[in-house]
């Protein structure tokens, strides 16, 4: 399997669903529009909603069925990301190689777009239930509702406490607590969606949502590491950033070394929950891999 060139395929099939909804979710006020769908469009790597879709893939073929979930956790990620750009979270001027949303638009303007952002994902959710007539495909649909609001309220208190600690000293467990929450949440409820869409068994679900787990905190550590050693042309958001503001991150509490070390073992125990998918799931063993790997 080329995984890089099963990785685009899916990000230009995200890419053209998330136009076809912004074509159809105009709101009449112009300049809240395009605030949102600047952040929306800006070059995310989209790793959330392909996770929803590969994972689904595991059980089943046809992931038309996902796509309002893939939609749904896009937008919710992205109105994460442009609330912690702000002045008063992490205060960050560039993202995908572009002026965060605030700086583009205005602070005001970037608060909204951020709490449009997440009530559209909302929207998306709510209207693919109003469309789904058969009551069991109903039912999981609400059990998925709520996985993703209680992910959702994770993220931000992983968020919360993430500014909380800033400058002060971190007990270990802590630091995985944030990274578990503000990150992993999301990543979790991203391969957990597409798991239950799938009709996977109460055993298989076990293994993907260990499997996530670890990927989860994975991207966080990585991200870490990125903040040190990226380069700002590729990451396209400040390197450095996380040092200046304090951050307890795994490179702060581990230093680089020990902090790519702790990476790599995590990265492996998540490829080994696999085991019982066999080949199937070769693009999800790629997507940890890339995970370690990423230079942006
Ligand atoms: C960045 O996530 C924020 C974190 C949770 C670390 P991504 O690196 O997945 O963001 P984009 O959407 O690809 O830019
Ligand atoms: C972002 O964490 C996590 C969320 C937005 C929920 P960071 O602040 O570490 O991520 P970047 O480096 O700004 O993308
Ligand atoms: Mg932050
Ligand atoms: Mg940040």
């Amino acid at each position: 399997m080329d995984f890089k060139a099963e990785l685009k395929k899916y990000q230009i099939q995200i890419d053209q669903e998330l136009k076809k909804y912004i074509r159809k979710h105009e709101c009449p006020e112009k300049e809240l529009n395009s605030s949102m769908e600047y952040s929306l469009m800006a070059g995310g790597k989209r790793l959330r909603p392909i996770l929803v879709l590969a994972t689904y893939k595991l059980f089943k073929e046809d992931y038309k069925i996902c796509m309002p979930y893939a939609i749904a956790i896009e937008m919710v990620h992205n109105s994460s990301l442009i609330h912690d750009d702000l002045p008063g979270i992490d205060n960050d001027d560039f993202r995908h190689g572009k002026p965060t949303n605030h700086k583009k638009f205005n602070e005001a303007t970037a608060i909204l777009a951020g709490d449009g952002l997440l009530n559209n994902s909302y929207m998306v959710i709510s209207q693919d239930l109003l469309n789904t007539k058969n009551e069991k495909e109903l039912s999981k649909k609400i059990k998925i509702l709520n996985e993703f609001s209680l992910a959702t309220d994770r993220m931000l208190a992983g968020e919360y406490l993430d500014t909380e600690y800033e400058g002060k000293n971190i007990p270990f467990e802590e630091l995985e607590y944030i990274h578990k929450n503000k990150t992993g949440a999301f990543l979790k409820l991203s391969a957990r969606m597409g798991a239950i869409l799938g009709d996977c068994t109460e055993n298989e679900l076990e293994k993907i949502t260990s499997y996530s787990e670890k990927i989860g905190l994975a991207f966080q550590i990585k991200d870490d590491i990125l903040s040190v050693e990226g380069n700002e042309k590729i990451t396209g958001k400040p390197v450095g950033n996380d040092e200046e503001k304090r951050k307890c991150t795994y490179v702060s509490s581990y230093g680089l070394e020990k902090a790519k070390e702790i990476l790599s073992k995590i990265t492996k125990e998540a490829i080994l929950e696999l085991d019982t998918f066999g080949e199937k799931a070769e693009f999800l063993r790629g997507l940890a891999k890339y995970i370690e790997i990423r230079n942006k």
